[in-house]
C-alpha cells in the first residue's frame, strides 16, 4: 500500500490526504467515545457500519437535492470525500425530546414534538461543544448569516428526507447531529458522518434504542444494535 499522510486523527475517524488537494479519504474507527471522550471503548465492527450508512444516507441525500461530500467508498472501512472546511458547528435536529433536551429542560423522554427543533453547539472539545446561538455565531465569526440560513434550510430537509426513509424501516428518528463544510469554491455541503453514532434510532414498536445510547447509558448488545440498523437501512 502507498504511503498516506494521515492529517488529523479524531475520536471517530481518521483523515488522510491524496494526491488531488480537494480530495480527502476519511477511515472509521470501531473506537468510542462519550462524554467529550471521558467514557471510551470499542464497538466491534462499527467502523465499517458507520461508513456504509454514512454513505448509502448521504448517497440518499443526494438524490434528494442536498449536496454531501461525498465521492467514493473505496473499501468497507474508507472513503473518499471531498475535502471542506468544516463549520465548527454541530447542528441538532430533534423530533422527540430526549438526551440532553430532557436532562435541559426537565422533561421526560418520548415526547413527540408537532414541528422538529434545531440547535448549535460550538464545536470546541476543549469548551464541551457549548450550546450557541445565532448572534453568538455571528459575534464569533464562526458563519455567515446566509451560511446559516443555507444550514438550517438543509438540516431540516435532511430531517425530511430521514424522517420518512426510517418511518418505512420501522423506527423513528428520535434525534441525530449534522456537521456542514465549505468546499474550496464556497459551497455549503453536508459532511462527517450520519450513523448510530450520530442519530438516536428507536424502534417504532418497542421503542428499543438501536443506537450509541446503548455504549453511553451501558444498556448492552451495543453490536447488535448496530448490526440492526444497517439491516434495517440496507437489507
Ligand atoms: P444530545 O441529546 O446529547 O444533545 O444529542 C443529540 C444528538 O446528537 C444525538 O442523536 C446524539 C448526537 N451527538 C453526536 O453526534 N455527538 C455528540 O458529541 C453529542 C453530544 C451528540
Amino acid at each position: 500500500m502507498e504511503m498516506r499522510e494521515m492529517l488529523y486523527e479524531g475520536k471517530a475517524k481518521k483523515v488522510y490526504a491524496t494526491e488531488d488537494p480537494d480530495l480527502l479519504i476519511v477511515s472509521y474507527k470501531d473506537d468510542a467515545t462519550a462524554f467529550n471522550g471521558k467514557k471510551k471503548g470499542t464497538i466491534t465492527g462499527k467502523g465499517a457500519i458507520n461508513n456504509r450508512v454514512t454513505n448509502f444516507m448521504m448517497q440518499r441525500l443526494e438524490e434528494q437535492g442536498v449536496p454531501t461530500h461525498f465521492v467514493e467508498e473505496l473499501n468497507d472501512r474508507e472513503t473518499v470525500v471531498k475535502k471542506v472546511e468544516i463549520v465548527p458547528l454541530e447542528v441538532i435536529i430533534r423530533n422527540i425530546s430526549a438526551g440532553s433536551f430532557a436532562k435541559r429542560y426537565g422533561v421526560e423522554e418520548g415526547i413527540p414534538f408537532e414541528n422538529p427543533t434545531i440547535e448549535f453547539s460550538y464545536k470546541n472539545d476543549d469548551l464541551d461543544d457549548p450550546l450557541i446561538n445565532e448572534y453568538h455565531i455571528q459575534a464569533l465569526k464562526l458563519a455567515t448569516p446566509e451560511e446559516v440560513d443555507t444550514i438550517k434550510k438543509m438540516a431540516f430537509k435532511v430531517n425530511a428526507v430521514m424522517k420518512e426513509f426510517f418511518a418505512q424501516r420501522n423506527v423513528d428518528l428520535v434525534d441525530f447531529k449534522l456537521e456542514f463544510g465549505k468546499t474550496s469554491d464556497g459551497t455549503i455541503v453536508l459532511a462527517d458522518e450520519i450513523s448510530p453514532d450520530t442519530c438516536r434510532f428507536w424502534d417504532s414498536e418497542t421503542h428499543e434504542k438501536l443506537d450509541k445510547d446503548r455504549f453511553r447509558r451501558d444498556l448492552g448488545n451495543v453490536e447488535d444494535a448496530y448490526d440492526e440498523m444497517l439491516k434495517r437501512i440496507i437489507g
